[in-house]
């Protein structure tokens, strides 16, 4: 038999198999939920900025930064430690996880504790495999100890990585080793909010919200680049493709169970250690921050922010947009609007309100028309317009809102009815 008869036999088969192994007791099993994450998580990751070049000192200064620059009382709650804690690379077969003593002199309980003491909470990562993504010992059969251990440092989230491990694994596998996961986190009765990274493979937006899983990515990772011409080494997603991938899964997120749109690129400029991607503009960056926040993704800040510019911290800390983040009814922004590189989208916030983002992708300035009854099927008579950037009430209109929208803007609206 040659390969591509083989392989095309093998899937036969497991599409053959696919329906016995959905039927089992364990796929029917109850949703459960830890009850955690009814708004999406807010704080930084390490990653995008440092990949694994991370240690005490960084996190340490990172979490007084946010504390001095306002990040955190604007929201950002989790300091997340991404790849590159554990002491030991290769399988963990061969070798224990454990922290490196070198770059984490007083251990990762050093770290949670200084979080806690100053109103935050702290994240870890790992992965299913016997390695994660950048090569150090994973957590395959060492669930229920990992989980206690994480607990131990006082661990609030974990990212926990299989787009490496079992970047081709079925559905049926990938449930049971996020589900192994979250059912030794839910034991340790410490509230640990679970994110399954898988890169989108094997749609986690259809499973992942009935086993207690609170985020999972939608998408491969993304690159600091807000519209690149295809994807980057065949791999990575720029804004535009990864808020394009979104488009059809809004009905899978909300309260306790998020679509994640990847860590934020705002602020990287270019200068990622990790990160492949030239940077974006002032504008793309604030349309990237505003999009994320409309759709319900998880707000992560990937940068450096020891040394954010005034510009980079304005649109971090906009507190207008965080708010329809972080609104309680958790309802993801719908586009409701294509006319090519012009779009709207729109979100229903729990006090009535919408919030509107007039996205143009195009490269030239272009007037865009809001109307209440067509995109929104709202029938308001009269409603008051709020610009969320320039943080403004524009005014009172009974006729459709018409307004210039620069390259690569999204103008975020947020509209209120008004009485009679
Ligand atoms: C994968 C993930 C990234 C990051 C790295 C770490 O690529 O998608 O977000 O966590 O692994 O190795």
């Amino acid at each position: 038999m040659t390969t591509s008869l083989l392989r095309s036999a093998r899937r036969c088969a497991l599409a053959l198999l696919a329906p016995l192994v959905l039927s089992m007791p364990a796929a029917a099993a109850k949703p459960v939920s830890n009850g955690l994450a009814l708004t999406p998580p807010m704080g930084w990751s390490s990653w995008n900025n440092f990949g694994d070049s991370i240690d005490e000192k960084l996190i340490v200064e990172t979490i007084d930064a946010m504390v001095a620059n306002g990040m955190r009382d604007a929201g950002y709650q989790y300091v997340n430690l991404d790849d590159g804690w554990q002491r030991y690379k290769g399988n963990r077969r061969d070798r224990p996880l454990e922290f490196d003593p070198v770059r984490f002199p007083r251990g990762i309980k050093y770290l949670a504790d200084y979080a806690h003491a100053k109103g935050m909470k702290f994240g870890i990562y790992s992965g299913p495999g016997q390695t994660t993504c950048a090569g150090y010992t994973g957590s395959e059969g060492h669930e229920a100890e990992d989980a206690k251990l994480f607990a131990s440092w006082g661990v609030d989230h974990l990212k926990y990585d299989s787009c490496c491990s079992h970047k081709e694994a079925p559905v049926p596998v990938l449930k049971t080793i996020f589900g192994t996961m979250s059912r030794a986190l839910m034991a340790q009765r410490r509230g640990i909010v679970l994110h399954a990274c898988h890169c989108g493979w094997g749609q986690p937006w259809e499973w992942a919200a009935d086993m207690g899983i609170n985020h999972w990515r939608i998408g491969q990772d993304i690159s600091d680049d807000f519209d690149y011409p295809g994807n980057r080494e065949k791999y990575y997603f720029d804004v535009l493709d990864t808020l394009d991938r979104g488009i059809g899964l809004e009905k899978h997120s909300g309260p306790g169970h998020w679509n994640d749109y990847d860590m934020l690129i705002v602020g990287l400029n270019g200068r990622s250690k990790e990160l492949v991607g030239a940077g974006a503009s002032n504008v793309e960056y604030r349309t990237h921050f505003s999009m994320w926040a409309m759709v319900g993704s998880p707000l992560l800040a990937g940068a450096d922010l020891r040394s954010l510019d005034a510009d980079t911290l304005a649109t971090f800390t906009n507190k207008e947009i965080i708010a329809l983040n972080q609104d309680p009814l958790g309802k993801p922004a719908e586009k409701v609007r294509d006319d090519g590189v012009l779009q709207v989208y729109a979100k229903e916030l729990a006090d009535g309100s919408y919030a509107v983002a007039l996205l143009n992708r195009g490269s030239a300035t272009a007037d865009m028309t809001l109307s209440l009854r067509r995109d929104l099927a709202l029938t308001w008579k009269k409603y008051r317009v709020r610009d969320l950037w320039r943080h403004q009430d524009i005014g009172t209109y009974d006729i459709p809102f018409t307004t210039e929208v620069i390259s690569h803007e999204a103008r975020v609206l947020r509209l209120y009815p008004v009485a009679e």
